[in-house]
């Protein structure tokens, strides 16, 4: 199992170049690793199911079993881990926000049901995002600069060697500042229809945060990167016919006065940004609908944009398929616009939150 607290490696004593902020260039940001100073960390026996004693330590390596179920999951999916990922925001007047932690909560939740795995409650899991955004509060970056992205992870850490849940779980929350998911910030996204791959079948855990479901579309994304395309949009493992997901977003398409978007039936995971962005649209009078999207329909859409906590509300600004490139309207007085800095607004504090989606901490 994992070492206790007092192994952890802790690293060097971080240097501030400002009153209140960590030695990072804020002006800098993008999607990569940008280790802080602290993690969360709480275990749960197979004994008991229940999660306890959580707490802050140095962020640090971990050990870990060479039988720990989350190694072993060629086993099954029986001893997988998943993961979720959710964002501190940092207002103008100091105080930080979260968005809608809740949500992450419940998924995890689910996916821990589906894994048969236990899984912390609903306030142990927002509490822990809570205290990790605290500890970190010097690399939560100046408002308008990007967020704290916090990503908690739920493993079987306990050794088994059949096939069987883990006798031992860990929930462990770390966190990074990040800006912009892809380069070049609002550049409109280029996507590629894999046919393929698949990312998720019927009766698979497509649904669920699975840390599988993301391993697994590395083949075909470096394959549509090195062509030059920003990601690879899935479409369904039996017909090829309809549209899923990108690798770590979902795909929604604007013709019209009307918002679609593939259902979330089984193979395609719940976004938060998803639900939120279907709201402020009903609420903006958009008509939105959550249906099965052929891929013969995008050839009829104004707009694509893709939705998820890393990349926010992105633009799309051409969908290859079979090698026919389909280009959408991007830019000024686009629909997505609207959609994002009302999101984005509501997610810093900018913007009254009337719906309750926000955490002042
Ligand atoms: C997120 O948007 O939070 C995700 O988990 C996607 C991940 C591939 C970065």
């Amino acid at each position: 199992s994992m070492a206790s607290s007092s192994s952890q490696q802790v690293p060097e004593s971080p240097v501030y170049s400002e009153e209140g902020y960590a030695d990072v260039d804020w002006d800098d940001l993008g999607f990569g690793l940008v280790p802080t100073g602290y993690m969360y960390m709480m275990k749960c026996s197979k004994d008991d199911e229940k999660f306890e004693q959580g707490q802050v330590i140095p962020y640090g390596n971990i050990e870990l079993s060479p039988a720990a179920g989350v190694l072993n999951y060629g086993q099954a999916s029986l001893c997988n881990g998943l993961f979720e990922g959710t964002k501190a925001y940092r207002k103008e007047d100091g105080r930080l926000l979260l968005f809608r932690p809740d949500q992450n909560a419940l998924r995890m939740k689910l996916g821990a049901e589906r894994m048969c795995m236990p899984c912390p409650s609903v306030d142990q899991f927002v509490e822990a995002l809570k205290q990790t955004a605290l500890a970190n509060k010097r690399w939560i970056p100046p408002p308008g600069k990007g967020s704290l992205y916090m990503r908690p992870l739920l493993l079987g850490t306990g050794a088994v060697l059949g096939i069987a849940p883990a006798p031992e779980y860990t929930f462990l929350v770390y966190g990074s500042p990040v800006g912009n998911y892809f380069k070049g910030c609002s550049a409109p996204l280029n996507l590629y229809v894999e046919e393929e791959f698949s990312r998720s079948s019927r009766g698979g855990t497509g649904g669920v945060k699975a840390i599988s479901n993301y391993g697994q579309v590395l083949n075909a994304l470096g394959r549509a990167r090195s062509r030059g395309f920003s990601d690879v949009l899935y479409l369904d493992s039996a017909n090829k016919k309809y549209l899923e997901e990108a690798s770590g977003c979902n795909i929604f398409l604007v013709k019209g006065n009307v918002i679609s978007t593939p259902a979330t039936n089984g193979t395609i995971l719940a976004g938060v940004t998803r639900r939120s962005i279907i709201e402020i649209a009903r609420d903006l009078g958009y008509q939105v609908e959550e249906r099965d999207i052929a891929v013969d329909e995008l050839i009829e859409a104004d707009e694509a944009f893709c939705t998820g906590t890393a990349v926010v509300v992105s633009p799309v600004g051409s969908i290859t398929y079979q090698d026919k490139r389909i280009e959408f309207r991007t830019g000024d007085g686009c629909v997505c616009r609207g959609l994002c800095s009302n999101l984005v607004g509501i997610q810093r504090g900018l913007i009254e939150d009337k719906k309750g989606w926000t955490i002042e901490i």
